[in-house]
């Protein structure tokens, strides 16, 4: 059947002057709004671009801590909170209402957790004294190192890794 098109219809007029107006644009393309282009290739972060951030956002950065230099970051002076878990140091400075001084476990703040973790217990004889050397964990039981690490994996899912935990003399 030969095609035919009836260009009285007004729908098929209509339909052929829309094609023919987006072949043109196509073929010549329209020149560039020249209102919103920078006349001058910019030369400073601030002039060129309007997406820059206030301020740079904090960095973390990856550090070896001892129990003594782990310490001070107990959330006391409103700073950040760290802790650390089987050797794996973690941020929970944003979990400020479970470890700052009022949280229910600011007992954890700055110290190596893991006993406490593992018994799942805040009683404070979990603590090893920063002073002495890590807690070696040999006596856990087996049901004990998998609660450690249910806790490991609920920090990795929620909090920043900062660091890894050593002994005092190791640094
Ligand atoms: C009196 C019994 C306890 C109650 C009522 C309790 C209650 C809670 C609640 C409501 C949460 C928040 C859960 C969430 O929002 O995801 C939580 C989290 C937690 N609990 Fe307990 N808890 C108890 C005992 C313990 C003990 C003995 C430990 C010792 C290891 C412990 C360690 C934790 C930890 C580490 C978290 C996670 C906090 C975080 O996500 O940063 N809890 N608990």
């Amino acid at each position: 059947m030969p095609l035919s098109l009836d260009l009285g219809t007004p729908v098929n007029t209509a339909l052929l002057i829309y094609i023919l107006y987006s072949v043109q644009k196509i073929i010549f393309p329209p020149a560039p709004d020249l209102s919103t282009v920078p006349r001058t290739v910019p030369t400073e972060f601030k002039h060129g671009y309007s997406w820059m951030p206030k301020s740079h956002p904090p960095t973390v950065l990856f550090r070896t801590y001892t129990p003594r230099t782990l310490e001070p970051f107990n959330g006391l002076d409103g700073g950040r909170i760290l802790l650390a878990i089987n050797g794996v140091v973690f941020d929970v400075t944003a979990g400020r209402n479970f470890y700052g001084p009022d949280g229910m476990y600011g007992n954890f703040a700055g110290r190596d957790a893991s006993r406490g973790m593992a018994k799942q217990s805040f009683d404070v004889e979990m603590l090893t004294p920063v002073d002495q050397p890590l807690d070696k964990l040999e006596d856990l039981k087996p049901d004990e190192i998998e609660n450690m690490k249910g806790w490991i994996d609920h920090f990795s899912n929620k909090y920043i890794i900062c660091g890894k935990l050593v002994e005092n003399d190791a640094v």
